[in-house]
């Protein structure tokens, strides 16, 4: 075994232990209440990167959370991998679900329990650790190497678009590597080639001046919360396509090639039913459900509230009702103009009898790595030699905006290294991270680090 393996092997419990301290930090981004909890999840980053006496490290100011920076450069002939990842995290609630508290990660059955434990603290630490392992062990580091942490990816990135732009030459690199999505099943490393993009939406419903009994006005006054229901309706046929018009101009269509490749993949639709407590699945016609989930451009509402949501039953016609409802978006649609058609579309078909308002939220772009990019192939070697087993190429349909943007302003290509599972239950209660691949994921990252070079040659 190598001196960095055999680091990783007796470090593990120090790993643990440190990817604890920043799992107690509650950086929830959402919250301004959490403000300075974001701050100290920053700090305790620029400590762990101080620690590697890296040739630079960096706390920069935003207009919102602190972005974390550090670079070694070792070989200027040697590639350069920008390692991105995100410290902030989702809200906990509901908090009562959760079996231990959000913020108090422990070990059941193998897996850290914790808010942030995949999403994304445990997943993007491996990359520091990766680093350390190199380091520690006192074996050179085969490649140069800059971190980029941010505060705010659960928020949109508002911060960290201009930041880029500004610190292009800062940022300068062959690629960028991100472990912040989900492996394709238990054992089975993937590498996501795939991932689509977001137009999040608010509409407003506004009905009479105040709250109305329901039985004295019912009837002869239109009621926002069944106009809603109607219009949100309306934005799907019974074939789940969208029908908005103009959305699905710019949605380039699945190859038959690629319908083959989904088709390909080892996916139980009972099991994925059956995991979810469903009877039945529902989604677009024509496409199967792992297309559905993730090269298929969606509409979902998040959120919904009108009328009375207390104890017991109250008689009233409601003067507001209002909704979130976002779009998942795949290539090359683009979330501006989508928001647009969106906004025009509601206003089109909302009756006289209310005032409607739509507001845009954060969007982002979808993206698509090039399969035949060399890094790719220096992943899917590390993956093999740790997980004994060849990875799999899928796309998936969540969404890493800033991946759309590293291509764009840097010109740069991201590895998609996901170590987290679709069953982490991120965004929910309890979620969680397996320990082993969270110890797996670091031996990964060096790996990859120790091969890339001859892939580059
Ligand atoms: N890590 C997720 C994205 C993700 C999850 C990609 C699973 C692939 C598989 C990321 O932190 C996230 O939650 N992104 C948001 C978008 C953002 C603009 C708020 C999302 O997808 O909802
Ligand atoms: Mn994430
Ligand atoms: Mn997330």
């Amino acid at each position: 075994m190598s001196a960095v393996q055999e680091y990783i092997e007796s470090n593990k419990e120090k790993f643990k232990e440190e990817l604890f301290e920043i799992l107690r930090i509650p950086s929830i981004s959402t919250s301004s209440a959490h403000k300075q909890h974001v701050g100290k999840a920053a700090d305790f980053l620029v400590d762990q990167l101080e620690s590697l006496d890296l040739d630079r490290v960096t706390r920069f100011k935003t207009d919102g959370n602190p972005i974390v920076y550090g670079e070694l450069t070792t070989d200027p002939e040697k590639p350069t991998v920008l390692v991105y990842g995100h410290y902030d995290v989702q809200p906990p609630d509901p908090e009562d679900l959760w079996d231990t508290p959000p913020f108090e990660p422990t070990v059941r059955n193998g897996d850290i329990y914790a808010r942030g434990a995949s999403d994304d603290k445990g997943q993007s630490f491996t990359h520091v650790k990766a680093l350390e392992s190199y380091i520690k062990s006192g074996t050179d580091f085969p490649v140069n190497i800059k971190y980029i942490f941010e505060g705010e990816e659960e928020v949109g990135s508002p911060n960290l678009v201009p930041f880029i732009k500004e610190h292009r030459e800062l940022l300068e690199c062959d690629m960028v590597l991100i472990s912040d999505t989900a492996m394709f099943a238990e054992d089975t490393p993937s590498i996501t080639y795939g991932l689509r993009g977001l137009a999040y939406m608010e509409v407003e419903v506004i009905g009479p001046n105040r709250d109305l009994h329901s039985g004295v006005y019912g009837g002869a006054v239109d009621n926002p919360a069944n106009v809603l229901s109607e219009m949100i309706a309306q934005l799907r046929d019974e074939d789940g396509r969208i029908q908005i018009p103009g959305f699905y101009d710019a949605v380039k269509p699945l190859t038959e090639k690629e319908r083959e490749a989904y088709r390909n993949l080892p996916f139980d639709e009972e099991e994925y039913k059956d995991k979810l407590g469903l009877k039945a699945l529902n989604g677009e016609k024509g496409y199967s459900t792992l297309e559905r989930a993730s090269a298929r451009p969606t509409l979902d509402v998040n959120g919904l509230w009108s009328g009375y949501q207390g104890e017991g039953a109250k008689t009233v016609l409601p003067s507001k009702a209002g909704a979130k409802i976002s779009m998942r978006l795949v290539p090359d649609q683009d979330p501006k103009e989508i928001a647009k058609l969106f906004t025009e579309h509601i206003q089109s078909i909302a009756p006289e009898t209310v005032t409607v308002e739509v507001t845009e939220h954060h969007g982002g772009h979808p993206s698509i790595t090039d399969l035949s990019f060399y890094g790719l192939k220096a992943a899917g070697k590390a993956f093999e030699e740790v997980y004994q087993k060849e990875p799999l190429f899928a796309r998936e349909g969540g969404s890493i905006p800033i991946v759309a943007d590293f291509q764009k302003v840097l010109g740069a290509q991201s590895i998609l290294m996901g170590f987290g599972l679709n069953s982490d239950a991120i965004h929910s209660p309890n979620e969680k991270f397996a320990l082993k691949d969270f110890y797996r994921g670091i031996k990964t990252s060096a790996k990859f680090f120790e091969l890339l070079p001859e892939y580059s040659e």
